[in-house]
């Protein structure tokens, strides 16, 4: 018999070997990869001393390919729960070192219990992915293990806020977990994103690619719109990630952190005055302008490469989080194609469910024209938009800097979708369309006969532009609430969220609505 001090030591060495990882060599080539272990990336994420493991012990019974009787140290992933800023956050990180971070029916089933737990505390939820994928030898238990980890990303989605980093591989069906949690940070070199692997690819369809071109963090983020935030390391990815869950609150029955010292701070900005160009067809960095605005300057830009023609991300307004959606004239003049559509209808409904206001900055010159976009199902794709903004029920607050034309006006938050206050710039131009457009369809005749087309093309397009190019009929309408001077902007953000506060909008009950997906 074991004596109690022989007990306590079996533990303690028990203890030390399951935190060992898959051992030093298996760890000096994770280092010599450009990587952190699965332990080294929760030390960096949590404030110190806070993190408590949880299924340390959890083990699989798998019994064939050389596995029976193998221990595999936290069988392959690190769980628990630890403080970020103080805040709780649950936490798995896959180890790769051991059996390289595959999963299998145990590795599954500690995932599963910190989602549980996530959702049970309306506590946020952050999974390091750093993996093989289905762990080989334990087949359809493996399978399985994936099928319940997904159903519990859609249980926990819109209750608690669900980060996903991809910090090494993360391929086939693994990726599907990402892909239903609401963020993805991805980990440049490193982290590799795909469903089938170059190989399977040139046999199939004889593409040829190389891991990074097809599933790199610039592929996944430009290309595909997956990834959110893209990071030069492991520690940046974890301090994007703190950022993040900085602007979040900790579940849906919350309201996001407010920072500050509760003063209201206006102040004007006379260099907003000097934004918008005279020359209609100049353009415009939006971000200048959303930098001007919120605190300190500090906009955290999401999908920054995917559709570049919108931007999305979140700031701070006097201390409060907000959730911006802007055209970028910039780029393709701000107009709305389908993968713009896409990325700001899905961050509508993410801060929707997590109750963070919602500015909008419009100048667009509508939806994108064109064939591709047409056959791509732009209507579709749009219409996600106009959903996500209208079932929203957060506070909306819509600013029009300059073109509001068309569906574009609508989408982008117009009065008709719900939105609590709009305000317009002088420069505003709410429109079915722009003046020369407009003039060839309305007087395309009286253009075409006259004995100087120009000329009264110019005419024309002169009084459009006075009927229609500018925000007072909009006003007089009580379709915008104001209009303001450029530097007054900061004022109006801060008392109309402020007059928001305690918004409450109540909509018939139902299971749920169909979003056109
Ligand atoms: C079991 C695995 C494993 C797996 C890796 N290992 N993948 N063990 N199941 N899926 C083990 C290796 O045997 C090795 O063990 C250790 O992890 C490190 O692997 P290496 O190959 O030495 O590492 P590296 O050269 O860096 O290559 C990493 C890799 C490669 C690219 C991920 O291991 C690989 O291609 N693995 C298989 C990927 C795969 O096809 N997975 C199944 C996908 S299908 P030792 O003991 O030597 O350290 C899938 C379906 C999910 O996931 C479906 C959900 C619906």
């Amino acid at each position: 018999m074991k004596t109690t001090k022989e007990k306590i030591e079996y533990l303690r060495q028990m203890r030390a070997r399951l935190t060992a990882g898959g051992g030093e060599k298996r760890i000096a080539k994770q280092h010599e990869s450009g990587k952190l272990t699965a332990r080294e990336r929760l030390a960096l994420l949590f404030d110190p001393d806070t993190f408590q493991e949880m299924y340390l012990f959890a083990q699989h019974r798998a019994t064939r390919f050389g596995l029976a009787g193998q221990e595999l140290p936290a069988d392959g992933v690190v769980t628990g729960v630890g403080a970020v800023d103080g805040r709780q956050v649950f936490v798995a990180s896959q180890d790769f070192t051991v059996s390289g971070g595959s999963v299998g029916e145990t590795h599954a089933n500690k995932i599963c219990q910190v989602q549980e737990m996530a959702l049970k505390s309306g506590s946020p939820l952050v999974i390091f992915n750093d993996s093989g994928g289905a762990r080989i030898q334990e087949g359809i238990d493996a399978l399985s293990g994936y099928g319940r980890i997904f159903y519990r990303n859609v249980l926990v989605s819109g209750v608690v806020p669900q980060i996903a980093i991809i910090a090494g591989p993360c391929a086939g069906g693994a990726a599907y977990s990402p892909a239903l949690m609401d963020f993805i940070i991805m980990v440049k070199g490193t982290g590799k994103l795909f469903i089938t692997g170059p190989q399977v690819i040139k046999e199939v369809t004889g593409e040829v690619v190389t891991p990074e071109e097809l599933g790199g963090a610039y592929a996944q983020e430009a290309h595909s719109g997956n990834v959110h935030l893209v990071a030069e390391n492991d520690q940046h990815a974890i301090q994007l990630c703190q950022k993040l869950l900085g602007f979040l609150p900790s579940n849906n029955l919350e309201d996001p952190p407010e920072y500050g010292n509760g003063e209201v701070v206006f102040g004007e900005d006379p260099v907003l005055d000097a934004i918008i160009p005279d020359n209609p067809r100049d353009s415009y960095d939006i971000k200048e302008v959303i930098g001007r605005l919120v605190d300190e300057g500090d906009f955290m830009e999401i999908q920054e490469q995917f559709a570049p023609n919108a931007v999305i991300g979140f700031g701070r307004i006097n201390g409060q989080s907000v959730g911006i959606v802007a055209n970028q004239p910039a780029v393709l003049a701000g107009a709305l194609d389908i993968n713009a559509s896409d990325k700001i209808a899905r961050f509508v409904r993410f801060c929707n469910a997590f109750n963070i206001p919602l500015i909008t900055f419009v100048d667009v010159p509508g939806f994108l024209p064109g064939v591709e976009q047409e056959y791509g199902g732009i209507i579709r794709h749009g219409a996600k938009m106009l959903f996500a903004y209208s079932a929203a029920t957060v506070p909306k607050i819509t600013l029009i800097l300059r073109k509001a034309y068309g569906g574009g006006y609508l989408a982008m938050c117009a009065k008709d979708l719900g939105a609590d206050r709009v305000a317009a710039w002088p420069t505003g131009e709410v429109a079915v369309m722009g003046a020369a457009g407009a003039v060839n369809i309305i007087y395309g005749n009286e253009i075409k006969n006259a004995a100087d087309p120009e000329a009264v093309r110019a005419k024309f397009i002169q009084e459009y532009e006075a009927e229609f190019a500018n925000p007072y009929v909009g006003a007089a309408r009580n379709l915008i609430d104001d209009i303001i001077e450029p530097k007054d902007t900061r004022r109006y953000l801060s008392l109309a969220l402020e007059s928001l506060r305690a918004k409450r909008d109540v909509r018939p009950q139902k299971k749920h609505g169909l979003i056109p997906l």
